[in-house]
């Protein structure tokens, strides 16, 4: 242990992240005898897997016995607009509903059917209610039964510990990390023959964004600057429905449970204008009059689905475009609108949360009037690529799950489709971690110099008298992303961009911290922006190569897909090691389907 650093301890799988993958990845090394250990910069309890409110999609069948994997496999392809690893998209329709089910036995409490089964709601892209959930709560259940599971089992939890860096061993294998206590300012070292990343998602470097402080996009950046090779980063989902007043919550979500439970969109003249932005691929299943849409409220999902539950990338863009078009809400949302169809002991009951948001936030009753709402940085589909089996990256010994993942959700994923991802593929990495230490190469030792150098890097603001303040830099970051990479883009505006994010790694590089390393959220900050600055690079890279309109990722210069890119994933690498070392992309062709899985799709058309 060099003298920087004053505390050191050994894993066999280090886990960064406590939401729901992280979670689910220790308990399943943890029941494989390993010794496990789970970092999270936050708290443990508080993750953006709360932010998934309204359910967690399996197809059990429920409610709709039709429902089968086979068909959410095809709705989750097809919402992802075919980008997706379709291994992974397999194995999570496949997984899904056993992982449910196990939440139950581990004290879960969904909501109930009237004969005591599981009970599942509509949500967007997804053909049948498919989704379990408890009220407008769901991510913090899930959250809480994995919590009260990884606690009994006695596993090891060190919070509000930020890592600064992976470590590797001379081989080039995955050895550990390096971090600080946001407490104390004092560094740390852990090594590890695996780490799991777990670390969510980056919707911190937009300006309205659901994410709280911890998305500033850590995993993926130390994944790229480790070697592995993010996929996707141009699949940014902007969630139809965030808070847009007042200003001060902007950007907080506003379940899709709302829509999924009734709630229909209008703009200021009163229409239901979702009518009008019905793509053709969705045409045939889709109510053409507002009749016929209120009808399926009520005989349900049998028929064909209002246009609000389209998926998001679809409801997102559709909204923008009223808006622009003048006719928008006064506060620059649109109306979400629950009021008209259910009872206010409905609204209570179903969307608690959504109730108590609105009155206490906004001083809006939802139960008697609509909410006004507009679209939020949600989710990246964008991530490390891996394995679909084991979650293994490019690097050996080091693991990806969760949002911080790329590939299962392709362009754009379906809502729901987190929760399930989260559980299905946290348990997959615990068990490619524990197999990975079964086959006998290992890191048993890490660099040192990496350590000093990631110290150094950490420590440089305070060496500077005079600099930049770093939250200035944040947030000048936060408008250019919301401006130039956000809901639609151009060639000129992603330019713009890169330019700009050049001079932002200047900044970075400049950056001023005043007093000491204890509590010190101005130097958090500060150790948080190379990965914002690398993410945004990334997605902005990502952005500019997708010449084409691809679910979350639209081109008002190419507003169609192009069937080639549509063969394609941009995957980014990085040689350096450092944070701001040039990013070099290749074309990664998309995993070929076997006859029979491309036959379930054909199906659908
Ligand atoms: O709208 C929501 O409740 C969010 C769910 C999700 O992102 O999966």
């Amino acid at each position: 242990m060099s003298e920087a650093v004053q505390e050191h301890h050994e894993y066999d799988v280090l886990i960064i992240g406590a939401g729901g993958a992280g979670l689910r990845a220790a308990i399943e090394a943890k029941q494989r005898g390993l010794k496990v250990g789970i970092i999270t910069k936050s708290l443990l309890g508080k993750a953006h897997t709360v932010m998934a409110e309204g359910g967690m999609a399996a197809a059990m069948g429920n409610v709709y016995p039709e429902d089968n994997w086979k068909v959410h496999f095809r709705d989750t392809m097809r919402g992802g607009k075919y980008l997706n690893n379709y291994r992974m998209a397999e194995l999570h329709a496949k997984e899904a509903p056993d992982r449910v089910y196990e939440l139950e036995q581990w004290g879960a409490l969904f909501d109930r059917t009237k004969d005591g089964k599981i009970l599942q709601r509509d949500f967007g892209g997804h053909r049948y209610a498919r989704l379990a959930h408890v009220g407008d709560r769901t991510g913090l259940e899930l959250i809480r039964t994995l919590q009260q599971k990884v606690v009994s089992m006695g596993t090891d939890v060190f919070m509000e510990c930020k890592v600064l860096k992976l470590l590797h061993d001379a081989e080039g294998r995955i050895a550990g990390c390096v971090g600080y206590w946001r407490a104390t300012g004092e560094f740390v070292t852990f090594q590890a023959k695996t780490v799991i990343l777990a670390t969510g998602g980056a919707g911190k470097s937009w300006k309205f964004t659901s994410n709280s402080w911890e998305g500033t996009g850590d995993g993926h950046a130390m994944a790229l600057w480790a070697g592995a090779r993010l996929i996707d980063m141009e699949a940014v989902q902007f969630h139809p429905t965030g808070m847009v007043w007042p200003l001060s919550v902007r950007g907080l979500l506003v379940t899709e449970g709302v829509r999924g439970d009734g709630g229909v969109l209008r703009n200021s003249l009163g229409e239901r204008f979702m009518f009008n932005y019905v793509a053709d691929m969705f045409r045939a299943e889709t109510a053409d009059s507002e009749e016929e849409a209120d009808k399926w409220y009520d005989d349900h999902s049998a028929g064909r689905r209002p246009p609000e539950l389209l998926p998001r990338d679809e409801v997102a863009r559709a909204i923008n475009t009223e808006v622009k078009a003048g006719r928008g809400s006064p506060h620059g949302g649109v109306f979400l609108d629950i009021a008209t169809r259910r009872t206010p002991e409905f609204i209570r009951r179903r969307l608690p949360s959504m109730y108590h948001q609105f009155m206490e936030l906004a001083g809006v009753d939802i139960t008697r009037e609509a909410m006004e709402i507009g679209p939020t940085c949600h989710y990246i589909m964008g991530g490390v690529q891996v394995d679909a089996d084991s979650q293994e990256t490019i690097v050996p010994g080091l693991f990806a799950a969760g949002e911080v993942g790329g590939g299962m959700h392709g362009a754009n994923r379906l809502g729901g489709n987190s929760l399930s991802d989260l559980i299905v593929f946290g348990r997959r990495a615990g068990i490619g971690a524990a197999e990975y230490i079964e086959a006998g190469s290992v890191a048993t030792a890490f660099d040192q110099s990496e350590v000093d150098a990631a110290i150094a890097d950490a420590l440089a603001p305070f060496t500077r008298a005079e600099g930049e303040n770093p939250y200035s830099v944040h947030h000048d970051l936060q408008e250019m992303m919301q401006a130039d990479v956000g809901i639609i883009r151009n060639a000129g505006e992603l330019e713009e961009a890169r330019v700009k994010l050049l001079a932002f790694t200047e900044r970075v590089k400049h950056i001023s911290v005043k007093g000491g390393r204890a509590y010190n959220p101005g130097w958090n900050l500060a150790t948080d922006l190379p990965a914002m600055i690398t993410v945004s690079t990334c997605v902005t890279i990502g952005a500019t190569l997708r010449k084409e309109s691809r679910g979350g990722h639209t081109r008002e210069d190419f507003p169609n897909p192009d069937p080639e890119l549509g063969k394609i994933n941009f995957a980014q690498s990085t040689d350096g090691g450092n944070w701001d070392s040039p990013v070099t992309v290749v074309e990664s062709p998309i995993l070929v389907m076997p006859a029979e899985l491309k036959a379930l799709l054909e199906e659908a058309k």
